[in-house]
């Protein structure tokens, strides 16, 4: 049997390669996690460990390896109306305000900023639609750093397992079609959302102004200083009255920004100074 173990050399190598190229803070309790998720990688590139497969990455200049170990890395969990708590927001107070101040341009701009394989941004267009913005223009886009979850996302494409998750019984009947043993939204939904590769610490030029922007589960896996860059940025980007919503584990405590927390209900959105709601 071949040692397994990942050197500490090799770890720390992991670990630089994937804070540099995502942000993502690998601690030393990862062993397993890296282990489980690069051992198939380096099986199918003909070697055995994940300490063969860091020789590789070291030896070989291949962007596509580099590239699938840090999307290996990620977690892509996700789910339709997760956690609930925002969406019942939007309904109650943020559509309804949004639809108040937008009222002569019927133009609405939204950002799902860690999309994953796209129930966020699904589950937000659904409840719009549901909520009278049908003929409204709405520019939907999701982003994410994973390729591979963007072309799930824009196939739009669920296993029952997963349209079982969170989505309402009239919603699926309504807004997907069936396709063999899975579920697929409706052209029609699909092609009012931009699903595009966006690196959250990139710049974020040419982006916005949103009215909404939903950043979920996501700064969790960041260091404080990243966060905090990626919260300035979005600050820039979100309309003088816009909202934001992170996740329900995330927040803004002891961070340096200019948000306002706004809580609405049971969840907490984030708004400019002197965007009374
Ligand atoms: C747990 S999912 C969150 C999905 C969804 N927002 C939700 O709350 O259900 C986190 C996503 O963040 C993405 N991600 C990680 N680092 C990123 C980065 N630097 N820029 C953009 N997306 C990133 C991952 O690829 C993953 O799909």
């Amino acid at each position: 049997m071949p040692n397994t173990d990942i050197s500490t050399d090799n770890y720390t190598f992991l670990q630089q390669h994937v804070y540099r190229e995502s942000g993502i803070v690998l601690d030393d309790s990862k062993q397993y996690l890296l282990e489980a998720r690069l051992t198939p990688i380096a099986r199918r590139e003909g070697v055995n460990t994940v300490n063969d497969l860091c020789n590789l990455l070291r030896a070989v200049a291949r962007d596509d390896l580099r590239r699938e170990v840090v999307e290996a890395m990620t977690t892509n969990e996700t789910l339709f109306f997760r956690d609930l708590t925002p969406f019942d927001a939007l309904k109650s107070t943020v559509l309804p305000a949004l639809k108040e101040r937008r009222a002569t341009t019927r133009t609405l701009s939204v950002w799902s900023a860690a999309a994953s394989t796209g129930q966020e941004a699904y589950s937000i267009l659904m409840y719009l639609l549901e909520s009278g913005f049908a003929d409204w223009n709405i520019r939907l886009l999701g982003t994410d750093l994973s390729e591979q979850v963007l072309a799930r996302a824009r196939e739009g494409r669920y296993m029952q397992v997963e349209v079982g998750r969170g989505l309402p019984a009239p919603m699926l009947i309504k807004y997907f079609d069936r396709v063999g043993l899975e579920w697929q939204v409706k052209e029609e939904l699909r092609k009012r959302i931009r699903f595009e590769q966006f690196d959250l610490r990139r710049p974020m030029v040419g982006k916005g102004p949103f009215d909404l922007i939903f950043c979920r589960n996501v700064l969790i896996y960041f260091d404080l200083e990243t966060k905090e860059r990626i919260l300035t940025s979005m600050y820039r980007v979100l309309a003088p009255d816009g909202y934001l919503t992170l996740g329900a584990a995330e927040s803004m405590l002891q961070m340096n920004t200019q948000f306002e927390r706004t809580p609405i209900g049971k969840a907490a959105f984030y708004t400019k100074p002197g965007n009374a709601r």
